[in-house]
C-alpha cells in the first residue's frame, strides 16, 4: 500500500496528468499547479482514459479515488505534500525556477521527483537552496498510469537515503523503479530511444520506408519480443543452444559494417517535420489522438494481463508486477468503506509516515550518492 499521504503535481500536461491519474487511482490526494487555463479540462480527459483502463485491470471495483485540488501557486500545491513530482516542460531555466520554488515551500522531509527525460539531476538541484539532497529524477514512460517503469537517478548532492525513499514511494504505487548507476544525460531509456529515433528519421528521410512500414517492422517483429524479454535475453535465445557467446560471435563483426548512421544526425528542418508528420497523419486513418490513446491503453492492459498469466501462473516480467499491482488495487478497493475514515484519523494524529531522512540532517554531514 502507498506510503504517500499527500502528493503534489507541478505541471499537468501529458506526463503530469498521467502521474495525477496513477496517484488518484491509488487513493492518494493530489494538489496540482499548472498555469494553463485548460489544465483542468486536460487532466480530466486523461483521468477518463485512466479510469477506463483501470476498470479493465480491476473489474471488481476500484479503490476510492484520492481528491484532486487545483492550487493557485506552487507554494500552495506543495505546502503539505510528502511527495512532489515536477513535470514542467523540458527547459533547464524553467526547471530551475520551478524546483527553487518547490524547495522553498515544501516540507523539509518531502521527496521531490523530476520527470525530466534527460536533464541531469546535478544540473537541476543547484537551484534548490534549502534541500537539494532530496531531489531525484523519477523518469516515467507515457502513459504514466499504465507503464510501470520509472528510472531513478540521483545527482551529486542527492542523498542515498533519498533514492531509497523514492524507490519505496514509486513501488508503493505499482511501479518498477530502476536506479541508474551513473548519472548521464537521457539516462538509459531515452538514450536507447534516441538512437532508434535517429535511425528511424534517417530511414524515412532517405525514402527507405514509410512511417507506417517502419512501425509495422517494429510491431509485427522485434517490438513483440522486447515487451516480454528485453534486448539481451532475446539475443541470448537467438544464439541457439550456445546462447549469448554464439550470438556475439556471429553478429559482433556487423558492428563494423555500415549498418548504422548513428553518429550522423539528420538535419532537423521544416522539410523533415513535414515528411514525417504527413506520413503519420496518413497512418492514423482519421483516428483522433484520444481514440488512439484508448486503443493504446487497451492493448497495454491486454499485453500486461497476458504476461501476468505466464510462467505457470506466476507472471513474467511486467506481467508479474501487473499481477501484484492489480491485487493491491483490489485489496485497497475492498477496504474502501473504512479506509478513508482510518486515513483521515491517521492524518490528523500522526506525523508523515515515511520521512525522508536526508532532509532532516545537518547539511555539513551530507554524504555523496554512492
Ligand atoms: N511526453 C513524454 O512522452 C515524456 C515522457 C517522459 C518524461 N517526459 C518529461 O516530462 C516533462 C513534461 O513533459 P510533457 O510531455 O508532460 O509536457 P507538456 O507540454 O505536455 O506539459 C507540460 C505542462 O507544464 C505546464 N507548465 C508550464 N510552466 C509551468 C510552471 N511554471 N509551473 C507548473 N506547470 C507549468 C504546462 O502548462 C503544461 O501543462 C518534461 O520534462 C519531459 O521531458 C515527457
Amino acid at each position: 500500500m502507498s506510503i504517500i499521504n499527500k502528493a503534489a503535481a507541478i505541471g499537468g500536461g501529458v506526463i503530469g496528468a498521467g502521474w495525477v491519474a496513477r496517484l488518484l487511482l491509488n487513493g492518494i490526494d493530489v494538489s496540482i499547479f499548472d498555469p494553463d487555463p485548460e489544465a483542468s479540462r486536460k487532466v480530466s480527459e486523461v483521468m477518463k482514459g485512466a479510469r477506463r483502463a483501470y476498470k479493465q485491470m480491476v473489474p471488481g471495483g476500484l479503490p476510492k479515488e484520492g481528491r484532486l485540488t487545483f492550487a493557485k501557486t506552487i507554494a500552495e500545491a506543495v505546502a503539505d505534500a510528502d511527495f512532489i513530482q515536477e513535470s514542467v516542460p523540458e527547459r533547464l531555466d524553467l526547471k530551475h525556477k520551478v524546483l527553487a520554488e518547490i524547495d522553498a515551500h515544501a516540507p523539509a522531509n518531502a521527496i521531490v521527483g523530476s520527470s525530466t527525460s534527460g536533464i541531469k539531476p546535478t544540473d537541476m538541484q543547484v537551484a534548490m537552496k534549502k534541500h537539494p539532497e532530496r531531489l531525484v529524477v523519477g523518469h516515467p514512460f507515457n502513459p504514466v498510469y499504465l507503464l510501470p517503469l520509472v528510472e531513478i537517478v540521483g545527482g551529486d548532492q542527492t542523498f542515498p537515503e533519498a533514492i531509497e525513499v523514492a524507490k519505496e514511494i514509486y513501488a508503493s504505487i505499482g511501479m518498477k523503479p530502476v536506479v541508474i548507476r551513473k548519472e548521464i544525460e537521457a539516462f538509459v531509456g531515452d538514450r536507447l530511444l534516441e538512437a532508434a529515433w535517429r535511425e528511424a528519421l534517417w530511414l524515412i528521410k532517405d525514402g527507405i520506408c514509410t512511417v507506417e512500414e517502419l512501425d509495422d517492422i517494429m510491431r509485427y517483429g522485434f517490438g513483440l519480443r522486447w515487451a516480454q524479454m528485453g534486448m539481451f535475453q532475446v539475443y541470448r535465445v537467438a544464439g541457439g543452444e550456445a546462447g549469448m557467446r554464439h550470438f556475439m560471435a556471429q553478429f559482433g563483426p556487423c558492428l563494423k559494417w555500415p549498418w548504422t548512421k548513428l553518429m550522423d544526425v539528420p538535419e532537423f528542418n521544416d522539410e523533415l517535420v513535414e515528411l514525417i508528420a504527413t506520413q503519420s497523419d496518413d497512418q492514423a486513418h482519421g483516428l483522433s489522438i484520444r481514440e488512439l490513446e484508448k486503443i493504446r491503453d487497451d492493448n497495454l492492459v491486454a499485453i500486461m494481463d497476458a504476461l501476468s498469466k505466464q510462467n505457470k501462473g506466476r507472471g513474467w516480467g511486467a506481467g508479474a508486477l501487473h499481477k501484484d499491482y492489480t491485487k493491491q488495487l483490489a485489496k485497497l478497493a475492498a477496504k474502501k468503506p473504512t479506509a478513508s475514515k482510518a486515513a483521515e484519523k491517521a492524518k490528523a494524529t500522526k506525523p508523515v509516515k515515511k520521512a525522508a531522512k536526508p532532509a532532516k540532517g545537518d547539511k555539513a554531514k551530507k554524504s555523496k550518492k554512492g
